[in-house]
């Protein structure tokens, strides 16, 4: 069996709260850009909910581009350590670049992603993302867009994934124990 309905514990955004908050964040973002043009950079896989409906919410043009990281280590949390599986396509010299993220968690890997970017010589960069785990964060990060603080439980839906599943989910859910069964 494949149910949605049972698999979900908890709905911690609906997707009501999503829309409006991306709504909130894109006119900010419309306002703090109103004289420069955004590269939004959206980080494979996770933030692809996140980069459609915040980029139709933005009022002027931008460009979209793509970059697959992927952290490896021992764990099977994020280690900090990242290897770059697909790279941006666009030289960042002088962009305004807005990283686009559905998640931060530890912070370790967009930590990284920030200082890997700041040295392709960009004029700015800066991050929105739909969720954050404060107290999961293990770095120092200065984000500019938050959509939501969320407690340090594991959640899916909107881009997140548990094995690769539950992306589609358009609203922020953490499952029923069964499912990790
Ligand atoms: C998830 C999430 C963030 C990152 C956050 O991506 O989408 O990109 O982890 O974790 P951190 O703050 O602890 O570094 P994941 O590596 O699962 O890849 P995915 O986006 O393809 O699911
Ligand atoms: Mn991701
Ligand atoms: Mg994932």
């Amino acid at each position: 069996q494949n149910d949605l309905g049972t698999d979900i514990e908890k709905v911690l955004v609906t997707e009501a709260q999503i829309k409006h908050r991306l709504m909130e964040l894109a006119s900010d973002i419309d306002r703090d850009y109103h004289d420069r043009e955004i590269l939004l950079v959206g980080v494979l896989k996770g933030a692809v909910m996140v980069m459609a409906d915040l980029a139709r919410a933005l009022h002027n043009p931008v460009r979209m581009d793509w970059m697959a990281v992927s952290s490896y280590g021992s764990g099977t949390k994020s280690s900090g350590v990242v290897r770059i599986l697909k790279d941006l396509d666009t030289d960042l010299k002088d962009q305004h670049v807005l990283i686009v993220e559905d998640i931060i968690d530890s912070g370790l890997t967009l930590s990284w992603l920030l200082s890997n970017l700041r040295s392709r010589g960009a004029a700015s960069v800066e991050v929105c993302t739909l969720l954050r785990k404060p107290e999961a964060l293990k770095v120092d990060l200065d984000v500019r867009y938050v959509g939501f603080d969320v407690p340090n439980e594991f959640v899916i839906g909107y881009g997140l994934d548990y094995a690769e599943k539950y992306r589609n989910v358009p609203f922020v859910a953490t499952l029923a124990p069964h499912v990790y069964r």
